[in-house]
């Protein structure tokens, strides 16, 4: 599919999805996929991208890893909920943990380091949409879980920016109704900008 789309195309086309199948990338298609990752903008070089791939029969035991870490931070979370999370993990054809090595000591603004690992992660989903693959992020409260990031190699005072689901897209998606741009760009010509999707 890659061959028939111009790059614009594939951008505009990617959609999230977590109807996800076998396979998923693998080897050097996957560390090529990756490698779209580190192009994203880094202020001071900071590097903070830290991608852990979980996949095959290590899916099941970090699947518990993540069903203890929502015990601790969700307490009260139903246990049907526990189970269908736990099923998630389980059964996605690959997961890819999206840690951020920061460091705040350093003149860069945390947020920065942050949202250098954000852009890298939509680097990571376009470049799997253009190799034929499909992604989804997802996040939860457990993600803030210490037990968790120790287990992902990353103690404090580095975090996590979720999880992208990956593998191959279930067959038929329906397209999205997607946002008109104009709603949201502007033309500053000197007066105080209120954008469309926020009128009325
Ligand atoms: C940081 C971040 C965390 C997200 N966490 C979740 C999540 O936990 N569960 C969920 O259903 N969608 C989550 N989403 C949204 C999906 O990844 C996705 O963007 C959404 O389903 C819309 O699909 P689209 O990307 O095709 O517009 C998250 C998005 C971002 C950027």
């Amino acid at each position: 599919m890659a061959h028939h789309h111009s790059p614009l195309d594939v951008l505009l086309s990617r959609a999230s999805t977590d109807h996800l199948v076998e396979p998923p990338p693998k080897g050097d298609e996957l560390r090529t996929i990756l490698s779209a990752g580190l192009r994203a903008p880094d202020h001071g070089k900071m590097r903070p991208w830290r991608y852990t791939v979980i996949k095959g029969k290590h899916r099941e035991a970090f699947a518990d890893l993540v069903v203890e870490a929502m015990g601790r931070q969700e307490p009260d979370a139903p246990e049907a909920k526990k189970t269908k999370r736990h099923h998630r993990f389980a059964n996605m054809p690959m997961i890819i943990a999206l840690g951020m090595h920061l460091q705040p000591e350093g003149k860069i603004p945390v947020i920065e380091q942050e949202m250098a690992v954000a852009a890298g992660a939509m680097n990571v989903l376009n470049a799997l949409h253009a190799a034929g693959f499909g992604g989804m992020w997802v996040t939860g409260p457990f993600c803030e879980d210490r037990v968790l990031l120790e287990s992902l190699g990353l103690p404090e005072p580095h975090r996590l920016a979720g999880f992208l689901f990956v593998g191959t897209p279930a067959k038929h998606s329906d397209e999205r109704k997607r946002p008109e741009i104009d709603d949201y760009m502007a033309v500053w010509k000197g007066d105080a900008i209120t954008f469309a999707a926020d009128a009325g």
